[in-house]
């Protein structure tokens, strides 16, 4: 049986990770956050004193690091994360300094090539929920389930803020959308949900309330 692939793309603290994490766990699919691995590269890089706007260093090191995938379960969510030299680093991912310095490795085409082919080595844990930038154009083109958030600005600030963090997503979303290697864009065949004026059960109910649609029952592990 072929897996499912449910490819959920979107700006900045547009709701991604809340709404593919409750999509998952009512499904009872993988959850892969591709964001966390673009961000471990960055983290890894700044480590190691890589310039991250050396994009042949960058490369290099992507070519060289030591990891691996594995899937744990956790307060009912099966989540696959990227391990490098054994650890994941869940904290040292999210700091102000990671989240400036990953879109510079994420527009490395040789990344990009790296991300791309362990983001499709998931398929081994079963159906998996993705969430990320070009999970639906590039990395699985072909799933016919794809969803793209977005919230206005001042919204996504709003709740970035009300996690602790401060960060210019405007000029975050732009490097993103611009780069010349699988920008952000919406997906071809899309569903797109703007959730300003939604909460996270409501957004994640017109997802799964889709999904539900189109999928035939064995498919779904409800819980
Ligand atoms: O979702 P996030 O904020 O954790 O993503 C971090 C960065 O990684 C984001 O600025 C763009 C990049 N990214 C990407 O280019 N492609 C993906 N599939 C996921 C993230």
């Amino acid at each position: 049986m072929k897996p499912i692939v449910i490819a959920i793309d979107g700006t900045s603290a547009s709701g991604k990770s809340t709404n593919a994490k409750l999509v998952a766990r009512a499904l009872g699919y993988a959850y892969v956050d591709t964001g966390a691995m673009y961000r471990t590269l960055a983290w890894h890089c700044q480590r190691n004193n890589i310039d991250v706007d050396d994009a042949k260093a960058v490369a290099a090191a992507c070519r060289r690091w030591k990891t691996e995938l594995e899937c744990v379960e956790k307060s009912g969510l099966r989540a696959v994360r990227l391990l490098v030299n054994g650890c994941f680093p869940e904290k040292e991912i999210r700091t102000a300094e990671v989240s400036a310095a990953v879109p510079r490795v994420a527009a490395v085409p040789q990344v990009r090539r790296w991300m791309v082919g362990r983001q499709r080595e998931c398929l081994e844990f079963g159906h998996l929920v993705m969430e990320g930038r070009d999970i639906g154009t590039n990395v699985f083109p072909e799933t016919e389930f794809k969803f793209y958030l977005d919230a206005g600005l001042e919204e996504r600030s709003r709740r970035r803020a009300a996690d602790g963090v401060r960060e210019n997503l405007a000029a975050r979303d732009q490097r993103d959308s611009q780069r010349a290697v699988a920008p952000l864009m919406v997906p071809l065949g899309a569903k797109v949900i703007n959730n300003s004026n939604l909460t996270a059960e409501q957004t994640s109910g017109l997802i799964l309330k889709e999904i539900r649609s189109r999928l035939p029952r064995e498919k779904i592990a409800e819980k």
